[in-house]
C-alpha cells in the first residue's frame, strides 16, 4: 500500500484508540518506564500479587472492585469517603463489603509501600 495511505491509516488507528480511551497499556510497562522509585515498585509488586485480581490499576473500569486509576487525584473514593491515606489504608487493612481484609497478612512496611504505589496511579 502506498506510504501516504499507510500513514493516514496509522494516524486514523491512533486517533481511534485515543478516543476509545485505550492508549498504551500502562500495566505492561516496566517500573522504570513508569518512573517508580524503589518503594513504589515494591508496592507495585504487592499490588500485582494481592489486589490486581480485583482492581485495574490503570483504568477506571471495574473488575471485581472499582478501577483505581487516579485514586488520589480525585477528591473522593468510589465509596464517597475522602481520598486520603487514612481511608485507603482502612479499606486495605479491614476490607470493605465484598473486599477481603488484607491487614493480617501485610506488614506496616508493605502497607506503606502499597500506598506509595497507589499514589502514582
Ligand atoms: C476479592 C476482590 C478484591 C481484592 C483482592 C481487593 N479488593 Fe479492593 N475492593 C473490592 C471491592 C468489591 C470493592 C468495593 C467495596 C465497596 O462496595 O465499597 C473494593 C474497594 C476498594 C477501594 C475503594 C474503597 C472506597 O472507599 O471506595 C480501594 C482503595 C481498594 N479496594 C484497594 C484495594 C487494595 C489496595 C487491594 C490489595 C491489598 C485490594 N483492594 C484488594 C474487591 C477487592
Amino acid at each position: 500500500m502506498p506510504a501516504r495511505i499507510f500513514t493516514s491509516f496509522c494516524a486514523a488507528l491512533l486517533a481511534l484508540s485515543f478516543f476509545a480511551g485505550c492508549g498504551p497499556d500502562k500495566s505492561q510497562e516496566s517500573d522504570a518506564q513508569l518512573g517508580l522509585d524503589a518503594q513504589e515498585s515494591a508496592g507495585r509488586q504487592i499490588f500485582n500479587q494481592r489486589c490486581a485480581s480485583c482492581h485495574y490499576a490503570y483504568s477506571s473500569r471495574s473488575l471485581h472492585g472499582p478501577g483505581l486509576k487516579n485514586l488520589y487525584k480525585k477528591k473522593y473514593l468510589p465509596s464517597a469517603l475522602p481520598a486520603n491515606d487514612r481511608f485507603v489504608a482502612q479499606t486495605t487493612v479491614n476490607g470493605r463489603k465484598m473486599m477481603p481484609a488484607a491487614g493480617a497478612t501485610l506488614t506496616d512496611e508493605q502497607l506503606h509501600d502499597l500506598l506509595a504505589y497507589l499514589h502514582t496511579l
